[in-house]
């Protein structure tokens, strides 16, 4: 079988990552057809659009997404791509999988770590409703719906029982928030109780960033709303080594989009240096995704097993590796 996906290389060292993540995802043998399109900084210069209609068109075609990272102009009023793209696709589950590879040097060496994030992804403080009430006073909506907070906290429960996770804790900050933080979390329980197997807890957002820098093992499934869970994903990212090493996902009932959560690191684009580890587990997640397990947990063990030994790891994780050589390894352990 034939698998089509969209394939947005992106900006800065998108390029790179893609052509490395595309290279291992075809050394598994799963049949695979790129649609190569278009988005970003490149695809203004080119088109005059930040997201063309190319990109939405293939999206309806494949319902199956691997992105590199975007430039969004930060001047001119543009909003941010990932955004735009999640709420035109309606993705609403940001899925962030952290856990610690062998062997890589990080503060917390050793430490079990095996968390899984799922954040809300569509409204909140990003819903991008800001206005001046008056000269020198702007006020943004946090937006919380019960329909939302039900969506998110069902698809976060529902993979716990698949998964057979243990635990969800969420993370909220409703002693302050009372209105909309108060109705996550009310929708939250009502959904745990759908779940009596799986013990379920609460943290106000502070102590949680706390907990996670102190006993960050003691962790199962997160649970949270879009901004706490946009700020602590990038902590938890810290906890394994950081943007370079953690996939995403961002899920929807009709399309998946996995992306590589870094940026478009500028200093090292074009220099062959960067890592394509981030866009290389999300494509792990993406073959699980279109069903092939197999090749997914190849994949996923190429990976380990390159870290484990240790002797072709990039710059950024202490190794002298170009992103070719890194590549080259993983597509011999998968040979
Ligand atoms: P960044 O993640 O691009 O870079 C931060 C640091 O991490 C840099 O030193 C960079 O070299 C390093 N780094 C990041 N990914 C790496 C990789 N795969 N391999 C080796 N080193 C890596 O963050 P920054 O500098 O804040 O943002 C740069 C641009 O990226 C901005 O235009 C921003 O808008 C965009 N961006 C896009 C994202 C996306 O599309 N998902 C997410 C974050 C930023």
């Amino acid at each position: 079988m034939t698998h089509h996906i969209t394939l947005i290389p992106g900006d800065g060292i998108g390029p790179e990552v893609a052509v490395a993540t595309a290279r291992a995802i075809e050394a598994t043998g799963v049949g695979v057809e790129w649609e190569r399109v278009q988005a970003g900084a490149k695809a203004f210069e080119e088109t005059g659009h930040l997201l063309p209609d190319s990109v939405f068109e293939s999206l309806e075609r494949t319902r199956v997404g691997l992105k590199g990272p975007l430039t969004t102009p930060i001047a001119g009023g543009h909003q941010s791509i990932n955004v735009t793209l999640r709420k035109r696709l309606d993705l609403y589950v940001n899925f962030r999988p952290v856990r610690m590879l062998p062997g890589l040097k990080t503060r917390f060496q050793g430490v079990p770590i095996d968390m899984i994030i799922f954040r809300e992804n569509a409204e909140d403080l990003y819903s991008g409703l800001e206005h001046e009430v008056v000269s020198g006073v702007v006020e943004s909506l946090k937006i919380i719906t019960r329909t939302a907070s039900l969506r998110i906290e069902q698809a976060t429960f529902s993979f716990a029982r698949r998964e057979a996770r243990k635990k969800v804790t969420a993370v909220h900050k409703a002693n302050i928030m009372k209105m909309s933080d108060g109705l996550f979390l009310r929708c939250c329980r009502e959904v745990a109780a759908e779940f009596p197997e799986i013990k379920y807890d609460e943290l106000i957002v502070d102590n949680a960033c706390m907990q996670l820098v102190m006993r960050p093992e003691t962790f199962d499934v997160l649970l949270l709303p879009n901004l706490y869970g946009d700020i602590v994903s990038d902590l938890a990212a810290g906890l394994v080594g950081g943007l370079g090493i953690v996939p995403g996902a961002n899920l929807g009932e009709g399309h998946a989009l996995f992306e590589a959560v870094h940026g478009t690191a500028p200093d090292i684009a074009g220099k062959g240096r960067a890592n394509p580890t981030a866009l290389m587990q999300s494509a792990a997640l993406l073959l699980a995704h279109l069903g092939e397990r197999q090749a997914s947990s190849r994949l996923h063990q190429a990976i380990e097993s390159v870290y484990a030994e240790g002797t072709h790891l990039t710059v950024d994780v202490g190794g002298s590796a170009s992103t070719v050589e890194f590549t080259d390894a993983i597509i011999a352990q998968l040979g």
